[in-house]
C-alpha cells in the first residue's frame, strides 16, 4: 500500500492500537474467525501494519493486496460508512462489487471515542459459508466491545493528562503565591511564586507536610473540620525566619460525600496588593520639575535644592506662606527620585480630625476601637510603601501623634493601633508647613527632635511679592491654561494690567494669582485685558471679619447652605486661604471647615466665585 502522511487523529489512534492486548485480541479473533481482522479510520487509513494483519499467514497478505487493489481501502471505509449508519453502528455486511466480491466477503462495525470514528473489518473468503460468516459477525461484535473500551480509556488518559499539564501551567504562571494543600496538611501543588514568598522549594516541598516546611501555625486547618474558606483574609505572620504580610485565601475542596479533600491557598503580598491599590485610588504625583513656573532667582534656587534632594533619600521640609507651591515641589521632587513609580500619599495634617488622625496615618487592627473596620485597615504609611508621603501642614499634627511619627520614621516600621506587631515600611517623608517649626520647636509646641528628623533639608519657597519677577510668566501661563480649559482665545495682558499685577502684593501667593486669572477669563471675553484693578482689589479685602458679614448682609435672600457657602467663601477669600485662620474666623474647627468645604465642593486651589 501506498504510504500516506498521516493527520494527527489518525496517529493517535495508531498508537491507542498498539498495545499488546489489543493485538493478541485481535489475533485472536482473526484466527478463530479464519478471516482477516483490522481497522480504518474514516478516510481510510489502515491502522495497523499488514504485515501485522496477514500475520502469521504469508498467503493472506497477497489475499489482502488482492482485495486491496480492487477495492481500495479508502473505498471500505466509505462502505463500512454507509453500511454502519444504517444498522446504527452495529455489525454490517459489506456490499462488495465485482471482483473484490469474489475475493471475500466483509463485515464491518463503527466504534467511536473522543469524536473519533474508526471501523472494525472482518474479511473472510467467499467460500466460508454462511455459518462461517455468522462466526465473523460475532467476533467481530466482541472485538468491537474490546476496541470500544480500549479507545475510550486511551483518550480518557490523554484527555487528563492534557488537564494535568494545564493546571500545572495555570498554578506556574498566576501572579499569586498558590498551595494546593491535602488531607492530613500535606502539600500536593505549590507553585514557584508560593515558594518565593514563602522561602521554600516547591519541588521537594510537594509530599510533606505544611509543618515540615513552615516555622508557623497554618490557618487553613480549621477548614478541614468546618468545610468554611474564607477569601481576602489579611495576615500578619511574625515567625522566626520570615515576616510575612500577606492577602490570604482559603478554599475547600470537597468529595462527593461533602468531606474536605484539600484547601486550595492562593495569598499574594501586601505590597503588590498596595501597589495596585495606589494605582487606581490615584495615589500619585501629577507635577514634575517641569510644571514649576518662574525664573526668578528664589524660584531657581529652590529648583536646584529640591532636584539635588530628588536625587537623594532624606527626608525634605518645604517652607513657605500659604499657596507659595510647597505642594508642587513635594510632587515634584517625587517624580524625580528613584520612587516615582510608587505611591504618592498627601495628608493635610489640619484636616485629620484629632481622634482619627492616628489611625489614617498607622492603620488599625481588627475592632481596634468602636467604629473602627472589622477586618482591620492599613494606615497611609503602609499604603505609600515604598513611595512617599507627603505630610502637609505638619505644625498641625498633636503632639501624641507627633511622637509616634518619630518612632515610624526611627525604627522604619509601623505597628497598628492595636496591635503590638511592626510592619516594616519604607517611605520617604516630604513635609511642609507655613508656619516657622524652629520656634515652634523652640517653644515646645513642635518636637524638636521631629523637627529635625523631618528638616535633614530644607527648602524654603519664597513668597511672591519676594519673586516678583516671576509674576507674568506665571500670569501668561496660567492665562494660557483656563483659556484652553474654557475654549475660548487666549487674550494678551497689557503693559498697564501687567504693572497693576506687578506692584500687588499677593498675601496669596501663586494660588491667588491663579484664582485671578481664572476669575479675569471667566469674566473676561476682550481680545486685551487691560485694567485688573477690579479683580484686585476683590481679592485684596483685607479686613476679613466685617467684610465677609457684609457681604452676606448685602446679598439678596438664599438658602441657609448658599449662605454657608458664601460665608465660607468670603473668609476663605478674605483670609488669603489659609484655613487655620479662615476657621477661627468662623468660629469653627478646621476639621469642621474642611467637611464644610469638601460639602460644599469649594477647593482651596480653585478660583472661588467672583463678586461683582
Ligand atoms: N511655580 C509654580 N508653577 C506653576 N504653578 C504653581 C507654582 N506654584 C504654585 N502653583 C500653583 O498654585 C497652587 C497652589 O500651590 P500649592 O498647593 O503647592 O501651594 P502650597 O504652598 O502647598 O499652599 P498651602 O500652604 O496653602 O497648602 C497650585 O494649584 C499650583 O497649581
Ligand atoms: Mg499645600
Amino acid at each position: 500500500m501506498a504510504t500516506v502522511a498521516l493527520d494527527p487523529d489518525t496517529t493517535a489512534l495508531e498508537s491507542a492500537l498498539a498495545c499488546t492486548q489489543w493485538r493478541t485480541a485481535r489475533r485472536l479473533a482473526a484466527s478463530e474467525a479464519r478471516a482477516c481482522v483490522f481497522t480504518l479510520d474514516r478516510a481510510g487509513h489502515l491502522l495497523e501494519g499488514i504485515e501485522e494483519v496477514a500475520d502469521p499467514d504469508a498467503a493472506r497478505r497477497d489475499t489482502l493486496d488482492a482485495f486491496f487493489a480492487h477495492c481500495p481501502a479508502a473505498r471500505l471505509a466509505a462502505l463500512a460508512e454507509a453500511a454502519t449508519s444504517i444498522s446504527d453502528g452495529r455489525c454490517a455486511t459489506l456490499p462488495l462489487q465485482g471482483s473484490a466480491a469474489t475475493l471475500g466477503q466483509a463485515f464491518a462495525l463503527r466504534v467511536e471515542a473522543h469524536g473519533r470514528r474508526v471501523f472494525l473489518v472482518a474479511l473472510h473468503a467467499p467460500d466460508a459459508g454462511g455459518g462461517r460468516a455468522n462466526w465473523s459477525a460475532s467476533w467481530i461484535t466482541l472485538l468491537g466491545a474490546t476496541l470500544d473500551v480500549l479507545l475510550q480509556r486511551t483518550f480518557d488518559l490523554a484527555a487528563y493528562d492534557t488537564l494535568v499539564e494545564e493546571q500545572r501551567a495555570i498554578i506556574d504562571h498566576i501572579g499569586d503565591g498558590l498551595m494546593v494543600i491535602g488531607q492530613g496538611h500535606v502539600l500536593r501543588h505549590v507553585n514557584s511564586v508560593a515558594g518565593r514568598i514563602l522561602g521554600i522549594d516547591p519541588k521537594t516541598s510537594i509530599g510533606k507536610t505544611l509543618n515540615e516546611v513552615i516555622d508557623f501555625e497554618p490557618i487553613v486547618g480549621p477548614i478541614y473540620r468546618t468545610g468554611v474558606g474564607y477569601v481576602d483574609r489579611e495576615l500578619i505572620i511574625d515567625s522566626p525566619a520570615r515576616h510575612l504580610h500577606l492577602l490570604d485565601t482559603a478554599i475547600p475542596i470537597k468529595n462527593r460525600c461533602g468531606e474536605v479533600v484539600s484547601v486550595v491557598n492562593t495569598f499574594r503580598e501586601m505590597r503588590r496588593v498596595r501597589k495596585m491599590a495606589g494605582r487606581y485610588a490615584g495615589n500619585h504625583a501629577r507635577f514634575t520639575f517641569d510644571s514649576v513656573v518662574g525664573t526668578s532667582a528664589g524660584t531657581r534656587r529652590a529648583l536646584d535644592a529640591a532636584k539635588k534632594a530628588a536625587r537623594g533619600a532624606s527626608n525634605v521640609l518645604l517652607s513657605g506662606e500659604s499657596g507659595v507651591g510647597k505642594e508642587v515641589f513635594a510632587q515634584a521632587i517625587h517624580n524625580a527620585s528613584s520612587r516615582s513609580a510608587q505611591p504618592f500619599i498627601a495628608i493635610n495634617c489640619a484636616a485629620l480630625p484629632h481622634a482619627l488622625i492616628e489611625s489614617e496615618l498607622f492603620g488599625h487592627a481588627p475592632g481596634a476601637f468602636t467604629g473602627a473596620a472589622r477586618d482591620g485597615r492599613p494606615g497611609k504609611f503602609e499604603s505609600a510603601d515604598g513611595g512617599t508621603v507627603f505630610l502637609d501642614e505638619i505644625s498641625e499634627l498633636p503632639i501624641d501623634v507627633q511622637a509616634k511619627l518619630l518612632r515610624v520614621l526611627q525604627e522604619r516600621e509601623v505597628t497598628r493601633i492595636g496591635d503590638t506587631r511592626g510592619i516594616p515600611v519604607d517611605v520617604r517623608i516630604v513635609c511642609a508647613s507655613n508656619r516657622d517649626l524652629a520656634s515652634m520647636a523652640r517653644e515646645k509646641t513642635f518636637r524638636e527632635d521631629l523637627y529635625y528628623r523631618c528638616n535633614v533639608i530644607e527648602i524654603d519657597i519664597p513668597p511672591l511679592r519676594e519673586r516678583r519677577e516671576d509674576i507674568p510668566v506665571l500670569a501668561a501661563f496660567f492665562l494660557e491654561r483656563y483659556c484652553t480649559r474654557m475654549h475660548k482665545p487666549t487674550p494678551a495682558l497689557t503693559e498697564h494690567a501687567l504693572k497693576q499685577l506687578a506692584a500687588y502684593d499677593w498675601p496669596g501667593n501663586v494660588r491667588e494669582l491663579e484664582n485671578l486669572v481664572e476669575k479675569i477669563v471667566n469674566f473676561d471675553d476682550g481680545e486685551r485685558i487691560e485694567d485688573v484693578s477690579s479683580f484686585l482689589r476683590g481679592a485684596t479685602r483685607a479686613q476679613p471679619a466685617d467684610d465677609a458679614v457684609h457681604v452676606a448682609h448685602r446679598a439678596a435672600p438664599v438658602s441657609l447652605m448658599e449662605a454657608e457657602r458664601q460665608a465660607i467663601e468670603n473668609a476663605l477669600e478674605a483670609c488669603r486661604y489659609n484655613v487655620t485662620n479662615c476657621a477661627k474666623l468662623l468660629a469653627v474647627s478646621k476639621p469642621a471647615l474642611y467637611a464644610k468645604m469638601k460639602r460644599h465642593g469649594i477647593r482651596l486651589e480653585r478660583s472661588i466665585r467672583h463678586k461683582i
